[in-house]
């Protein structure tokens, strides 16, 4: 039986996509690495420390611990300052009607992402009100694909992770949920999260009926 959700953020209730993409780039611009929107799109997901080193694999550059750490919090201050842009606004089509739907059904819900801005960014978009439990960037050592967070906001919500439905729009967000024995609903195309449960193109499409009348037989 279906009790809660957990949702992923970036991705998923807004699109930061872009905001980071422009961090990495500047970064990349300062570091004289090659960095484009393709080499973005593996970035989805997965930590910040991660990101760089896909970054610095992808250019074969070497560096010491220290300065990745340096490089990764310079960039990661270019992206929150570009945060402050960010208002009420900016939620992905549909994610606001699928929130209160959900509250008003009574359903747990959790945020499971990887970043650890994800406090300043429900603060931009005022949907703090819509979770009961805020899982973050914070909150796990291990990040995705371990699915950690996920656990962790289960256990936060006291049910089980077949208990719960994962909404994820990165590949490695979807390997996660599975790790973990979550039921996953995949944000996206079908290369990145075709392996997910049920797969909608964008927010918009995954209402609450569709997404009861596919698991049906979890909701009665
Ligand atoms: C994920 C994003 O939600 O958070 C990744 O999809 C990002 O692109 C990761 O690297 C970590 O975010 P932050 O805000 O802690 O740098
Ligand atoms: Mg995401």
């Amino acid at each position: 039986m279906i009790k809660g959700f957990i949702f992923d953020l970036d991705g998923v209730i807004t699109d930061t996509a872009e905001l980071h993409y422009e961090a990495w780039k500047k970064l990349a611009e300062e570091m004289d690495w090659t960095f484009d929107r393709e080499l973005n799109e593996k970035l989805r997901g997965i930590s910040r420390m991660d990101s760089i080193k896909v970054i610095m694999d992808h250019n074969n550059a070497t560096l010491e611990e220290e300065k990745i750490l340096e490089l990764a919090t310079n960039k990661n201050n270019i992206y929150v300052d570009s945060l402050d842009s960010m208002t009420q606004e900016d939620y992905l089509p549909g994610v606001k009607e699928l929130l209160t739907h959900l509250r008003t059904e009574g359903f747990n819900v959790a945020l499971g992402s990887a970043s650890k801005n994800a406090i300043k960014v429900l603060e931009q978009l005022n949907a703090n009100m819509y979770f009961d439990v805020i899982g973050d960037g914070n909150s796990v050592a291990k990040s995705k694909p371990a699915p950690d967070i996920f656990i962790y906001g289960a256990e936060k919500m006291g049910l089980q992770p077949d208990e719960c439905i994962v909404f994820e729009d990165a590949e490695k967000g979807i390997d996660a949920a599975k790790a973990g024995g979550f039921h996953s609903i995949g944000i996206g195309p079908e290369e990145r999260v075709g392996h997910a449960d049920l797969r909608f193109d964008s927010m918009a499409d995954a209402t609450l009926f569709e997404v009861k009348a596919h698991f049906k037989e979890l909701f009665s």
